[in-house]
């Protein structure tokens, strides 16, 4: 296992279940994660909210490996999320794992749909988590409404502060440059702009930003990480020497930023 110990538990999972790569929804590649960065942090204060009498709404859960995690900490687990495939996924890696309190249904926030959730009472959660799923804006009148009085949201967005574009990124392939890297100011303003002025039963208890690097030291794993990204089509052979003459010209390695930013919101009734 080596190296897994270490990483983030989002990037792990990959690795550790080639049945998500198979059914494409992500490309897994390998690189050295910094110590303390915003998965794990995350990862440990959604876990500082847990009891075993908690009911946990994952929002945007995807194929449901984190809700089914969390299952083990709490009373209910319910995953939400607008995709059909990744929400079959996730009820197969749920009966694969023997995880018997989670559950999975379809919602797609934004839509105007959320009142149909009838099997999750209103009062009834203590703690919604949003790992990289859609903006706190898009469901935070529906959180209100399921909120257990004491509850809270914890949310983790993929960000970035000006220059976390890497040096390297115009030297790279068209198809596999990185895009536009929103700033930590921009995603904070995600959070707080969906709260309401003046009303102090929601507010925003912490925000915190991390910054880690990300080391690649193969060109084929930086390609891996960068297709994906990009859904390039480019193929890896077509790449594979301008990617190792980049490499070259840094010593061997490239650094990326893993950079997250982790808020946490009190919902008061
Ligand atoms: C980047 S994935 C993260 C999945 C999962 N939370 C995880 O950490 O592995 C974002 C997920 O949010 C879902 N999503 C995005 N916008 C949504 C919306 N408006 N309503 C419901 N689900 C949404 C997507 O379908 C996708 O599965």
């Amino acid at each position: 296992m080596g190296f897994l110990d270490s990483y983030p538990a989002d990037l792990a999972e990959w690795e550790r279940d080639a049945r998500l790569v198979k059914r494409g929804f992500v490309h897994p590649w390998r690189s050295h994660v910094g110590a303390g960065n915003g998965e794990s942090f995350f990862d440990a204060l959604v876990r500082d909210h847990l009891w075993p009498d908690s009911v946990v709404f994952d929002v945007g859960c995807g194929h449901g490996a984190y809700t089914c995690a969390l299952a083990g900490g709490c009373a209910r687990a319910i995953g939400v999320d607008r995709d059909p495939e990744v929400l079959e996924l996730a009820r197969e890696l749920a009966t694969e794992r023997g995880v018997g309190n989670v559950e999975f249904r379809p919602l797609t926030f934004g839509s105007g749909a959320e009142g149909a959730l009838a099997e999750v009472p209103e009062r009834s959660v203590d703690v919604f988590v949003c790992r990289r799923g859609p903006v706190l804006g898009r469901w935070l009148d529906l959180a209100r409404r399921l909120a257990r009085p004491g509850a809270v949201a914890i949310g983790i967005h993929p960000t970035g502060p000006a220059g976390a574009v890497p040096p390297w990124n115009s030297q790279l392939p068209a198809s596999l440059r990185l895009g536009r890297v929103f700033g930590y100011d921009e995603v904070r303003s995600w959070v707080t702009g969906a709260l309401p002025d003046g009303d102090q039963r929601v507010r925003l208890e912490g925000c915190w930003w991390l910054d880690v690097p990300e080391r690649f030291d193969d060109p084929a794993q930086l390609y891996a990480r960068l297709a994906g990204a990009a859904n390039a089509e480019t193929s890896y052979a077509d790449v594979k020497d301008d990617l190792t003459k980049l490499f070259d010209g840094y010593d061997g390695t490239l650094e990326l930023r893993h950079t997250r930013l982790v808020w946490k919101v009190a919902l008061h009734s």
